[in-house]
């Protein structure tokens, strides 16, 4: 997508379409509203009349398009809605952004100026721009992976950014670049969430990293079955039994300097979870395909986080395995041996994901970690307490919380901090080993956290709960349905800032 700031009036500079944005009072941004007035101008008091007729009301990610017939130079103007002004933030940017991109699409546009929206609210130039990049980006993407048709667009062809304060212009170049960097990491998080676990295996997976590996300069270790083995990843390897893939442990290490920090991010990648002997019920399992979402999304941040070239060390950690029923699959009642030799029974081989992360947040530790965050599709618990509205967020260190609160914020992904009462501890209390892996579905979000804890040494840790964030049950006018690459921005926004001194 070729992206170009431009400095002269929105209304004077040829497109296929400007993009202006209201609110439900019908007032525009700061920024937008002289050039709105212009242009109703222009067009004979067009944008009054629509106002007053009902057309334009301005709630969220509304679309009103007209034709301007040579009266303005692009040939089309679309204003679209943002909602409250007293409810405004940077999502609605990046939401208006993704709706004007995927309702310009369908109308065959591809060549689109906008205004820096929101730069009169209080959005610096150089991150509004970096939103309408990804926000236009990750609203165009199309799971339509395996359609053998001809497939959409996922870009434009050129994204005009127009009159930015002149101040502000060296700051723009690099914001465009690592907003395009980040939506592409997002669609490939998203295309490897849309994969089915027929051709996404553990396998192919670890292929897929190996070549984004290659490309980048990252240094890659696939551990095999034999050598979880002899590290004695007893959870990991249990819930691979009872599938015919192998599993893999893939790991990437971003290595830009010798300093002293090193950050672990380590997702959760079962290729398609069926609950094992303690199967699922039927609806929906096909969603299951999408249980290495975490795993996903670190693999995406390693790729930005490397093709941003930050000065920070970064490991990536993703355990594939599948969780089938078979003659060999792990069973309720067994008792595994994790790294390190804590000892887990296990009560449902459908709370799987903390077995694999449980071995993998121990090797983290043992590599070195100094910062911990793991990513997972974990609980249901956590997809019904937020309803897909937004991901749990735990930890144990309040100066770590805090950068992930702010990272998801700059990422427009929503954490919501969960608690670590130690009381959560009773729930995985065990007659015959150290714990279980499940005691009741009652605040088993925290349950699983909990869990998770006793594998992290004490490090700075963070995990992200993403169940129900990582889907879209229904198309929106910025989101296509399906995965959606949660965590990817949040993870990135949380190395850049690692990356800056002084700054946790
Ligand atoms: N992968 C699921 C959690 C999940 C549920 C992710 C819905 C996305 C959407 C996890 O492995 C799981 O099955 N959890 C069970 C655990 C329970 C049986 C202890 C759950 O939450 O129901
Ligand atoms: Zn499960
Ligand atoms: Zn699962």
């Amino acid at each position: 997508m070729e992206t170009r700031v431009l400095a002269g009036e929105i209304e004077q500079l040829q497109a296929e379409a400007a993009v202006t944005t209201i609110f439900e009072e019908k007032t525009a941004p700061p920024e937008s509203q002289a050039v709105l007035d212009r242009i109703d101008i222009a067009l004979g008091g067009l944008i009054k009349s629509l106002i007053q007729t009902g057309e334009i009301k301005g709630c969220a990610n509304e679309t009103t398009l007209v034709h301007t017939q040579g009266r303005l130079a692009p040939a089309r103007l679309l204003v679209v809605g943002l909602g409250k002004r007293e409810e405004f933030s940077p999502i609605c940017v990046r939401r208006a952004a993704g709706t004007a991109a995927r309702f310009l699409r369908k109308r065959g546009c591809r060549r689109i100026s906008t205004l820096l929206h929101g730069t009169g609210l209080g959005i610096a130039p150089a991150e509004s721009a970096r939103l309408l990049v990804e926000g236009s980006l990750m609203g165009l993407y199309t799971p339509d992976l395996h359609k053998t048709g001809e497939r959409e667009p996922r870009n434009l062809e050129q994204l005009l950014l127009v009159n930015p304060p002149p101040e502000a212009a060296s700051s723009l170049e690099p914001a465009l670049r690592a907003g395009e960097i980040t939506a592409e990491a997002v669609s490939l998080a998203r295309d490897l969430g849309n994969e089915p676990a027929n051709i996404l295996t553990p396998a192919a997976f670890a292929q897929r990293a190996a070549e984004i590996a290659r490309n980048v300069g990252l240094q890659i270790q696939v551990l095999e079955e034999e050598d979880m083995r002899r590290q004695g990843m007893g959870g990991l390897l249990a819930v691979a039994a009872g599938s015919e893939q192998p599993a893999k442990l893939v790991s990437l290490q971003h290595k830009p300097t010798q300093n002293a920090g090193l950050l672990a991010l380590v997702g959760k990648g079962i290729t398609f979870d069926s609950g094992g002997i303690s199967l699922k019920p039927r609806d929906n399992m096909e969603q299951m395909k999408n249980d290495m979402a975490g795993a996903a999304a670190v693999l995406g941040a390693m790729w930005a986080i490397a093709r941003l070239q930050l000065p920070l060390s970064v490991l990536g950690l993703m355990p594939l395995t599948e969780n089938l029923p078979s003659g060999k699959a792990y069973r309720p009642g067994d008792v595994l041996h994790t790294m390190g030799g804590k000892t887990i029974e296990v009560i449902s081989t459908d709370a799987e994901g903390r077995l694999i992360l449980a071995d993998a947040l121990a090797y983290a530790v043992q590599q070195g970690a100094t910062h911990i965050v793991d990513i997972a599709t974990l609980t249901g618990a956590c997809a019904v307490a937020f309803g897909g509205l937004a991901s749990g967020l735990f930890s144990t260190d309040e100066d770590f919380a805090e950068a992930l609160a702010e990272a998801g914020e700059l990422a427009g992904e929503r954490l919501w901090r969960l608690p670590l009462y130690p009381e959560y501890r009773e729930a995985l209390e065990s007659k015959v080993a150290d714990m279980r892996n499940f005691g009741t579905r009652y605040g088993d979000a925290s349950n699983a956290a909990i869990l998770l804890r006793q594998f992290v040494a004490d490090k700075p840790w963070a995990h992200l709960d993403i169940a129900g964030t990582e889907w879209n049950e229904k198309p929106r006018p910025y989101l296509a349905e399906g995965p959606t690459g949660v965590g990817v921005g949040t993870m990135i926004r949380l190395a850049e800032r690692m990356s800056r001194p002084a700054e946790t």
